[in-house]
């Protein structure tokens, strides 16, 4: 039967699979492995579930080492940059833990959590501590870890929803003006703090 469906006049066809939810706000995943190495990454597939438990899941790709630390360790904490950590962003979105220490690079602040054994970023607006309750194969790529909540911890002063929502909404505008030069920029913050960029990306 046909079916008499206007005609898409107001649509034309998006270069990007998900284009209309493509506005994403980067955060960082914090882990810990053994001989107390720190490590962070970007991460921007990631999406919360559910209020009581509030869960967070997010895909992690096999070939980070942030990876392996979720495996060792089972715990992991996001981190909501500020608006001056966006540097700090692009860095870890590019460069591995595998070849660079990033904590130390980016020298940020440890700072104590209350339920797990993953520190906070002090720098960032908010960080939250998850347990690993899950790990469900996604593909040959990457993994998709589901975190429960175990605590919350907001910047004094951005209690309110809104402050919260503006600072995320502009780090959003950055990371996407950024893309294009973003691995070069990695790379500078890498040469300002005397190390050598690594020659092989693991990034494909
Ligand atoms: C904007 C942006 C978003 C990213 N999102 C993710 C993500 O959600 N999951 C993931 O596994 N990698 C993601 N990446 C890539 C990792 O951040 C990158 O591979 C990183 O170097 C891995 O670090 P690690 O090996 O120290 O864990 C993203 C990169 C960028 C630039």
């Amino acid at each position: 039967m046909r079916m008499d469906w206007k005609d898409p006049d107001m649509f034309e066809a998006g270069n990007h699979g998900n284009k209309p939810f493509a506005v994403r706000v980067p955060a960082l995943v914090v882990t810990r492995g053994g001989k107390d190495r720190l490590n962070f990454l970007t991460a921007m597939w990631f999406t919360l579930t559910g209020f009581e438990p509030s869960r967070m899941i997010v895909a992690i790709q096999k070939k980070t080492l942030t990876y392996d630390l979720l495996l060792e360790r089972g715990e992991f904490v996001m981190s909501a940059p500020s608006d001056e950590m966006m540097e700090v962003v692009v860095f870890a979105g590019y460069i591995s833990g595998h070849d660079v220490d990033k904590w130390q690079a980016a020298g940020l602040t440890a700072v104590r959590p209350s339920k797990i054994s993953v520190p906070l970023i002090g720098e960032a607006i908010g960080n939250v501590e998850y347990r690993v309750v899950q790990q469900i194969p996604f593909d040959e790529e990457m993994d998709l870890f589901v975190g429960e909540v175990l605590a919350t911890h907001i910047r004094k002063g951005l209690r309110k929803a809104s402050s919260i929502v503006r600072i995320r909404i502009r780090c959003s505008i950055w990371a996407r003006s950024t893309a294009l030069t973003a691995n070069r920029s990695a790379n500078s913050m890498l040469i300002l703090q005397g190390s050598n960029p690594p020659t092989t990306s693991r990034r494909s």
